[in-house]
């Protein structure tokens, strides 16, 4: 298993979000890195602390704009959110409590790596549509 790689398929055409999904994907490879090789306890938890804040700057970014928009899908894109930060959160703790294991590992690539993928794929693709008709005079 390798590095996640930023490709024009990611892109939803909103730089914020796209800067962001970036950095995000940075933090994820980084984390993924430091666990593979098995780097210090130390450094796995600075990662992890740096994906946890940067997960939570980003869902709040990214809410604001939605709010802004006053997007419908809101409640429903928040709760996705939600249950992302709480994943992060509850792999953190168990990657602390155990090292990096081969299961973790691969949990972390699932539902983490490919969630964010598939995410952005579906639900910030339909709020980047959104953003666009909205700010496309008719
Ligand atoms: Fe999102």
């Amino acid at each position: 298993m390798g590095a996640y790689r930023w490709d024009s398929t990611l892109e939803t055409g909103h730089e914020v979000i796209d800067t962001q999904h970036q950095q995000l994907f940075a933090a994820i490879n980084k984390l993924l890195e430091t666990c593979e090789v098995k780097k210090g306890s130390e450094e796995l938890t600075k990662n992890l602390d740096f994906l946890n804040t940067y997960t939570i700057k980003h869902f709040f970014d990214e809410e604001k704009i939605q709010q802004k928009y006053n997007y419908p899908d809101y409640p429903n894109h928040k709760q996705y959110h939600e249950t992302f930060k709480n994943t992060v959160k509850d792999l953190t703790h168990r990657l602390i409590w155990s090292g990096p294991t081969e299961e973790l590992i691969k949990e972390v690539y699932s539902s983490i790596g490919d969630w964010l993928v598939s995410h952005i794929k579906i639900q910030d693709f339909k709020l980047a549509k959104y953003i666009k008709s909205k700010n496309t005079p008719s």
